[in-house]
């Protein structure tokens, strides 16, 4: 793996990362669809979208097709004609959200199988098998994770030092480590000093990238801000700095302008699933009668596949269509899937593309008068964490 920096600030990063499937434009939103939402694209639609690494979830392909299948196989990217490239995460987050029953110790994550209810342990060197075997480009460590709410400070350094102890584990069981890029996952929840330590002894391990974990759950966006900030002046230039959990669109913006440049979230397919189109003026739910009638496409000027015309090679989709479909689920959650994906990508190709033409602060100014009617709605979180990166939000 290998990146090469497009701009010699790495404040603000534009990089390529050479992975095994080709390579990558930094920063990137990385499209996750939870198979409890809805079927993913077909690879061809995720193709199209322009995505060329999307994420996997490690505890779903453990189950099916099951790592015996995934062996005969030879991976993930065989078992659905995929040809870029697959990060997957450790499987330990879905276990802990998922079941209920979950229990983490000092061996592994403790649960119960969803099949039959046999006690199962999930263990830093089951974790980094099943991603050998899954073949993924990106692989990440299993941590422990705590939401960041936690007001147990004790807890909260037990899970962020046995979290570099899992790290030391993943390294040690990890057989491809020249074709599989093992990323870290930095803990230590709102804490500013414990996520540095943690930083500290994450870099010692020199994995090929970084990551922060266990935010986005439920912290205010001003302490998820310090957090990032803190930490990516920490990192080394030549690495990427993957923020979990993360897509809204003003957050991703933000967070890029804080030095961090891959994302990835649910929320695009899931809130798909309810109607909600993303668009560049906010969200749009299609299910509201007023789009009956309504025979633009989702947003105009969208380049995704649903959006374009059909004598642009697209389908044509109109609000109204989806409106009518919007009964029958999946028909019109799969055409927004497609829309919201493609808004992610799109948007930070355009972050990409104006950080590379060095006018980001104008597209951030740009964006967020596009979302907000007035500068008097523009959240005071946003303003302040760009003001730390001498962006000025209200500046014309
Ligand atoms: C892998 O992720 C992509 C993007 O979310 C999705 O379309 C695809 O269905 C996933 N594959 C599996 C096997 O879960
Ligand atoms: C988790 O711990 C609780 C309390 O010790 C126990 O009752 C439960 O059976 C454990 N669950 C698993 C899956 O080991
Ligand atoms: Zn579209």
């Amino acid at each position: 793996m290998a990146l090469s920096r497009l701009n010699l600030s790495p404040v603000v990063p534009a990089s390529v990362l050479t992975l095994p499937h080709g390579p990558v434009n930094l920063p990137i939103f990385m499209p996750v669809a939870t198979q409890a939402t809805l079927k993913g694209l077909t690879p061809e639609q995720l193709e199209d979208t322009g995505c060329r690494l999307c994420l996997n979830n490690t505890y779903h392909l453990g189950l099916k097709p099951g790592q015996d299948v995934l062996a005969a196989l030879g991976g993930a990217h065989r078992l659905q004609g995929w040809k870029h490239n697959i990060l997957t995460d450790s499987g330990g987050f879905q276990m802990v959200s998922l079941l209920k029953l979950a229990n983490i110790t000092e061996e592994g994550v403790r649960f119960l199988s969803p099949h039959d209810g046999t006690p199962m342990l999930l263990t830093p060197e089951h974790s980094i098998g099943l991603q050998n075997t899954i073949g993924s480009d990106i692989i990440m460590q299993l941590d422990d994770v705590l939401v960041t709410t936690s007001p147990d400070k004790t807890r909260m350094r037990e899970a962020m030092e046995r979290s570099v102890r899992w790290l030391d584990r993943c390294i040690a069981a990890h057989t491809s480590p020249e074709t599989q890029n093992l990323f870290c996952i930095i803990q230590g929840g709102l804490d500013i000093e414990m996520r540095r330590e943690c930083t500290e002894k994450m870099l010692k391990r020199d994995t090929p990238g970084i990551a922060v974990g266990g935010l986005s759950g439920g912290e205010a966006k001003d302490d998820y801000c310090k957090v990032v900030s803190a930490i990516t002046p920490m990192l080394p230039d030549l690495k990427p700095r993957y923020v979990m959990g993360i897509g809204y669109p003003e957050d991703l913006v933000v967070s890029v302008a804080l030095g961090a440049d891959m994302f990835d979230c649910v929320w695009p397919t899931r809130t798909a699933r309810f109607g909600n189109a993303i668009t560049s003026k906010g969200m749009l739910n299609l299910r509201n009668a007023k789009h009956m009638h309504d025979f633009g496409p989702i947003e105009e000027g969208c380049g995704c596949t649903c959006c374009r015309s059909r004598d642009e090679g697209g389908l044509g989709v109109t609000r109204s269509f989806i409106n009518h479909n919007a009964a029958k689920e999946t028909v019109a959650a799969h055409l927004l899937s497609i829309h919201n994906v493609w808004y992610q990508l799109e948007l930070m190709r355009q972050v990409r593309q104006s950080i590379v033409q060095d006018r980001f602060p104008a597209f951030i100014r740009q964006f967020f008068a596009d979302l907000y009617p007035t500068p008097a709605q523009y959240p005071k979180w946003a303003v302040d964490a760009l003001k730390v990166v001498n962006i000025d939000l209200m500046d014309d």
